[in-house]
C-alpha cells in the first residue's frame, strides 16, 4: 500500500486551526494522521472505525494482537470508550491527566474490538501536547495510536523519525518539533485486581503509588516470545530495537571503563566497529578507541536522556558500525523518575543481550555472538 504523504508544520504550543481541520477531516474519513504527543509521535486514526484501525496496523506492520491506546481530549469523554469505570481513575485522572499516563479499562461496545487485538480492555490517556489536544477536540472523535514507527523499531520522537518509517504509508504527518518527554506513557491495568504497571513511562511511579498503594509492579520486564500472545501483549523483547546488534553492558563504572577499552580493540582486530552509547562525560575517556561515541546526556539528568534516548538509538544504528555497546543508568539516579523506563527500553533494544563487564569471560562471550552474527 502506498499513499502521498502530506507534511504539515504547525507551532508546537499554538498550532494553527486551520490546519487542525484538514487533519480532523482527514480522520473523520478513515484516514491516517501522525501527531506529535508530550511522549513520542502517535500514528492516528478513528478508533470507533474498525476499517481506520486496520490501517493503523497495516501501516505499522504490526501484529494484530498488540491492542492499541485510545486518546481522548478529556477525561470527560471516557464513557465512550469504556465501562465500569472504577473510581480510582477519577483521582488519576485529575493528578496525571493531560498526561504520560495509560489506564486500561473495561471495552465499551463502541469500540471495535481490532482496538484491542480482541480483548475485551481498552487502553485510555488523555495526551497533553497542544497539537495532540487541538485535533482530538477538533475532530471530536476517540483516536486510536499507536507510536508513529514501523514495528519493533525505536519509538519516534521527531516528524523526520516518522517520514523515516512511514511515509508513503500515511496521509497526514505534523511537524510539532521533537517530543519532550521522549518516552512512552507508563501503562497500568486497573481491570486486574491488585492493579498492574504493564509498561514504565513518562509517570513518576512513587506519584502513582501515592493514589494506587496496591499497585503491583513486575520485577524485571517479561521476556516472551513474538510468536506468543502475552499477558502484557506489548511486552515483546525484540521492541524498540536498531537493526545493528545491542549490547547492555551491567557493572560497575571501572569494570565498564576496561571493559569497553578491552572490546572496542579486540573486535577492531576482527574487523568490527563499534558504536559507543555513552554519558557525555565518559567522552574523553574513549577519545583514543577507533569508535563511534554519541552521547546519552549529562550521566544523571534522566529527564534529558529520556528525552533523546529514542533519537540516540536511531542515530548510532545509522553510523554503520556493526555492534553497538550501551551503559545502562544505575538505579541510584531514578529519584522516583525515569530510571525504571529508561532500563527498560534499553533491555528491549538489546533484545535480552545483557553483559556481565565484571566476569573476565565475557569478552569472549561478546566476541562469540559478534562473529555469529
Ligand atoms: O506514549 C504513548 O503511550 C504513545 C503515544 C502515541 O500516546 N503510544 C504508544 O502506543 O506507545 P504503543 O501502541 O506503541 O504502545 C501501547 C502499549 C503496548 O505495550 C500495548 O500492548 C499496551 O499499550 N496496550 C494497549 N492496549 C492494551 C490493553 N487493552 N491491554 C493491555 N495492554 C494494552
Ligand atoms: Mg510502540
Amino acid at each position: 500500500m502506498t499513499t502521498a504523504t502530506q507534511l504539515l508544520h504547525v507551532d508546537p504550543h499554538q498550532p494553527d486551526p486551520a490546519v487542525i481541520a484538514v487533519a480532523a477531516q482527514t480522520l473523520a474519513a478513515g484516514l491516517l494522521v501522525a501527531f506529535p504527543t508530550e511522549t513520542v509521535y502517535g500514528l492516528g486514526a478513528n478508533a470507533l472505525d474498525a476499517a481506520a484501525v486496520a490501517r493503523i496496523f497495516a501501516a505499522k506492520q504490526r501484529p494484530t494482537t498488540d491492542p492499541l491506546i485510545v486518546h481522548l481530549a478529556s477525561a470527560d469523554q471516557l464513557d465512550r470508550v469504556a465501562i465500569d469505570i472504577p473510581p480510582v481513575v477519577h483521582a488519576l485522572a485529575a493528578r496525571f491527566w493531560p498526561g504520560p499516563l495509560t489506564l486500561v479499562l473495561r471495552r465499551g461496545p463502541d469500540v471495535p474490538p481490532n482496538v484491542s487485538a480482541g480483548r475485551d480492555t481498552v487502553a485510555v490517556r488523555v495526551p497533553a501536547h497542544p497539537v495532540a489536544h487541538a485535533l482530538l477536540t477538533a475532530c471530536n472523535l476517540p483516536i486510536a495510536a499507536p507510536s508513529a514507527n514501523l514495528f519493533s523499531r525505536p519509538s519516534p520522537t521527531t516528524a523526520q523519525h516518522v517520514l523515516d518509517d512511514l511515509a508513503g504509508r500515511v496521509d497526514i504527518v505534523f511537524d510539532g518539533g521533537p517530543t519532550t518527554i521522549g518516552l512512552e506513557s507508563t501503562v497500568i491495568d486497573l481491570t486486574q485486581t491488585p492493579p498492574v504497571l504493564l509498561r514504565p513511562g513518562g509517570a513518576d511511579v512513587t506519584a502513582l503509588h501515592a493514589l494506587l498503594p496496591d499497585l503491583r509492579v513486575p520485577a524485571a520486564p517479561l521476556i516472551t516470545d513474538a510468536t506468543e500472545v502475552a499477558a502484557a501483549p506489548g511486552s515483546l523483547l525484540k521492541h524498540y530495537a536498531p537493526h545493528t546488534p545491542l549490547f547492555l553492558l551491567r557493572g560497575d563504572d571501572a569494570s565498564a571503563m576496561r571493559f569497553i577499552h578491552a572490546a572496542v580493540r579486540a573486535l577492531h582486530e576482527c574487523g568490527q566497529r563499534t558504536g559507543i552509547l555513552i554519558p557525555d562525560e565518559e567522552f574523553a575517556a574513549y577519545a583514543d578507541l577507533h569508535a563511534e561515541l554519541v552521547g546519552l546526556g549529562p550521566a544523571h539528568d534522566l529527564a534529558t536522556i529520556g528525552r533523546y534516548l529514542f533519537a540516540r538509538l536511531r542515530e548510532v544504528d545509522s553510523l554503520g558500525v556493526d555492534v553497538i555497546l550501551v551503559r545502562g543508568v544505575a538505579e541510584a539516579d531514578d529519584g522516583g523518575g525515569l530510571g525504571p523506563a529508561i532500563r527498560d527500553r534499553l533491555f528491549r533494544a538489546a533484545e535480552g543481550r545483557v553483559l556481565d563487564v565484571t566476569d573476565p569471560a565475557t569478552l569472549q562471550t561478546l566476541l562469540r555472538l559478534t562473529s555469529d552474527a
